[in-house]
Order: C-alpha cells, then sequence, then structure tokens
C-alpha cells in the first residue's frame, strides 16, 4: 500500500467548472464503412458518437435521452464515477426505457481515455453503433499538434451490406464472441490521417469491437505507448506487440519521421494471421517543426514485485457450460450472472475493503480469450501463469488467454457495487459477470 500512495487520487477536485453535453440513442441510417448507407443505432446520428472533451477538474454532466426501441443506460468505462453514475442497470440504476431521460453527472479523477458505451443487451447496442469517447485532457495537455482518436470495431454484414441481425448466436457464444468480416477505424473503411513530416501527434486508440483483439503496427513511425486505458505509464514504451482487447485503450506519442516526406503509413493490425490494414497515415510534403518536451508518460506506478507467495483474496474460475437462453452459458466460479434481471445479485459477490491492497485471480478453464474488467478500479498485472510480469502501468481490462492464469493487484479507492466481467459482449451477455463490493 505504501507504494501506491501518490499513484493517482481518491478524490476528485473539482474546479467548479460543469460542462453539459446532451446525448440521444436513437436508430439512424448513416454513410459508414465505405460510404455506403448502414442502418445503426446511434448517439446523436453519429458513429461513433460524439467525442466529449473536458479538462480535468471539470464536470460533466449528460442529458442522456432513449430514443431505442429498447430500453438502455450508459456506462462510462474506465472513468472512476460515483457508483450510481456507473449506468448498470439492475444495480446502480434502473434502465432507462424508451423516451426517458436519465442524467449523468460526474468529475472524472483522472485526465485520459475513456468510453461511453450502454450497459443493456451490449452485445447488440454497441455491435449497432452504440459508443463514444470521453477525453479527459490534462489540466495543460502536453503541446502535441493534434490529438487524434481512433475508434477500433468491427462489424459482422451479410452479403446485403446490413448488420448482421441476429444477436448472441451459438457459433458467437462457443467462440470469442461476435467478430465482423470488416474492420473499421472511426466507422470508416479507409480511414486516413493527413500530417506534415515532423510533426508530433497524441494519437488514443480505443477497441470498441464486441470480441475482436487488435495488435497494430506502427512500423515506419516514430510511436511510443504514453497511456494505456486511460492511465498514462511509468515510462514511455513500445508499442511493439501490445494486444488491445475489446475495452482497452492505448495513447500514443507519434513523430513523423521528417525525411518521409510525400510517403504513406500504413498502420496494420497483427493480432490474427492474416494482417488486417487499419488506417493509413499520409505525410505530406511539407516539414513542420517536431515539438520538444518531455513525454508525459512519468506516472507513479507502484511495482508491486515479489508478490507470488501472497494468496489472491478471491480467484474466479472461467469457463462454459450447456444451458441458458442462448444455449451456452459462460461463467464465473460455476455461476451464470446477469445484472439485468431486476435486483439479483450473484452468489458470489466479493467483498473488497476499501484502501487495502488486494489480489485477485483469474483462472482461465477454457479455450477461448477472456478479456476480464474491473469497473471503478485500476489494477496492475501482477503475472501470468504464475510468472510475474512488470508491466509499468494501471489497466482496467486484462486480456486473459486460453487456459491462462492471472493475478492482479489493486487498491480500491473507490466505493460500491462494482461489476466484474469479460468485455467479450457476448460472454458477458451469456453470464460472465460478477459483482465486487468495495466497503469500509
Ligand atoms: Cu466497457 Cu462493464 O464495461
Ligand atoms: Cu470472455
Amino acid at each position: 500500500m505504501r507504494e501506491f500512495a501518490g499513484a493517482y487520487p481518491a478524490e476528485a477536485s473539482p474546479t467548479g467548472v460543469t460542462r453539459e453535453f446532451a446525448l440521444t440513442a436513437a436508430p439512424a441510417t448513416l454513410p459508414l464503412l465505405d460510404g455506403r448507407p448502414l442502418a445503426v443505432w446511434a448517439y446523436n446520428a453519429q458513429v461513433p458518437g460524439p467525442v466529449l472533451r473536458v479538462r480535468l477538474g471539470e464536470t460533466v454532466r449528460v442529458t442522456f435521452t432513449n430514443r431505442l426501441p429498447q430500453p438502455t443506460t450508459i456506462h462510462w468505462h474506465g472513468v472512476r464515477v460515483p457508483n450510481a453514475m456507473d449506468g448498470v442497470p439492475g444495480v446502480t440504476q434502473p434502465a432507462v426505457q424508451p423516451g426517458e431521460t436519465f442524467v449523468y453527472e460526474f468529475t472524472p479523477k483522472d485526465a485520459g481515455t475513456f468510453w461511453f458505451h450502454p450497459h443493456l443487451r451490449s452485445s447488440e447496442q454497441i455491435e449497432r453503433g452504440l459508443f463514444g469517447v470521453l477525453v479527459v485532457e490534462d489540466p495543460t495537455p502536453p503541446p502535441y499538434t493534434r490529438d487524434v482518436v481512433w475508434v477500433l470495431d468491427d462489424w459482422l454484414l451479410t452479403p446485403a451490406g446490413e448488420i448482421f441481425p441476429e444477436f448472441n448466436t451459438r457459433h458467437d457464444l462457443a467462440h470469442d464472441g461476435r467478430w465482423g468480416n470488416v474492420v473499421t477505424v472511426n466507422g470508416r473503411l479507409h480511414e486516413q490521417l493527413p500530417v506534415a513530416a515532423g510533426e508530433r501527434f497524441r494519437l488514443r486508440l480505443v477497441n470498441v469491437a464486441n470480441g475482436r483483439v487488435f495488435r497494430p503496427d506502427f512500423s515506419g513511425l516514430d510511436a511510443r505507448v504514453i497511456a494505456v486505458d486511460g492511465m498514462y505509464a511509468a515510462h514511455p514504451l513500445d508499442p511493439a506487440g501490445f494486444e488491445l482487447a475489446p475495452g482497452n485503450r492505448l495513447d500514443l506519442d507519434v513523430s513523423v519521421p521528417a525525411d518521409r516526406r510525400g510517403q504513406r503509413v500504413l498502420v496494420t493490425d497483427r493480432f490474427t494471421p492474416q494482417p488486417i490494414p487499419l488506417a493509413e497515415i499520409a505525410i505530406g510534403d511539407t516539414v513542420a517543426a517536431t515539438p520538444d518536451f518531455a513525454s508525459p508518460a512519468h506516472a507513479h506506478v507502484a511495482a508491486w514485485r515479489d508478490t507470488g507467495a501472497i494468496p489472491p483474496r478471491a480467484e474466479y474460475r472461467l469457463d462454459a457450460r450447456q444451458g441458458g437462453e442462448y444455449g451456452i452459458q459462460w461463467t464465473i466460479n460455476g455461476e451464470a450472472y446477469a445484472h439485468a434481471e431486476h435486483g439479483a445479485r450473484p452468489k458470489n459477490v466479493q467483498t473488497l475493503p476499501y484502501g487495502e491492497w488486494t489480489k485477485l485471480r483469474f483462472v482461465n478453464d477454457s479455450y477461448r480469450l477472456h478479456p476480464m474488467h474491473l469497473h471503478g478500479q485500476f489494477f496492475r498485472l501482477l503475472a501470468r501463469n504464475g510468472a510475474s510480469v512488470d508491466e509499468p502501468f494501471w489497466r482496467d481490462t486484462v486480456l486473459v488467454h486460453a487456459k491462462e492464469t492471472v493475478d492482479i493487484g489493486l487498491v480500491p479507492l473507490d466505493r460500491g457495487t462494482w461489476m466484474l466481467h469479460c468485455h467479450i459482449l457476448e460472454h458477458a451477455e451469456s453470464g460472465m459477470m460478477t459483482l465486487v463490493d468495495v466497503t469500509e
């Protein structure tokens, strides 16, 4: 715990400024992918939804209206909000019914890249286009030449080019969720970013896909990871090999080499055996002077070494079984939990004492991927399969691979009842969710 002191604040420090936003979720037909109209569900008739930008210390007030044919909510992924603002129906609020309005209000405690999405029937609602990005800027943002958001997603389309209308299929459930047949950045098949040679920009990647993992390759650029899951790293890192699972964010400090004037750099996904082009950086003929400033990646990240002998407070066994409304249920410790069933609590609610160092263990008894996400807290990876791992950054989502055991460490600083679930949305929808209580 001593090592943790000062890593990130227990409380927000509001400046007194409130930023008001209005978000409406509704069906829309938008030019997406290659520009042809696609029938989607969207926030403010945009896919991705709007980027909400605030400064650290500002209060965010979002008046949300549901014009969908289904109930919904908004969850602020990675943001340490007051528990009642977490957007989990049946746990932190009633679902927002069609036609209803709900006001979300919170002051972020951390600067960084966050996102928002429904937390009800999310395997359908997010897949149809409901997601947006919340950027919390530093009080004095570093002088990057630009601040770019790339929302990574995939879409499962029918031969006619419509969103495949069946959700939570047996196939999705038996695999790593719904993987699409087209991959987009910011809703486009061929995202292009024009820059000048010499520029130094900030690139914020967000994986909003239901199940797909990305491993972006930035070769040809000078790119360093500065933040993971919103929080700054202890020092800048090489992005090579980083796996961006559903829910994860990655912030990069990218310098465009001055000697690559007039060239194009393709950023490619290499998670799958067949590389997938993600986006193109088109370097202009002009040369800009590269801003020279220290990397913002110098956060205090607790080291927590040699924790191997400490027993975990809780062990979560991840597996599947036959049954349930989709034919397959994904379970945590043998239990399938659906929070939307009003007032239902899983049998296994773990209590995590406020402010106390806690170790949790995920044991994947299956051969599928499980990006495990904990609401309202950040944690550090301690070990994979018993071998200690020293990641110099915090996370809110960690990818647990086939048959893998992953240990995480955290100091809960946010009271309330929080979700712990797989971020492969079909796994979550069919039961791979549970709750933790952070109490005194
Ligand atoms: Cu982005 Cu409960 O998740
Ligand atoms: Cu999973």
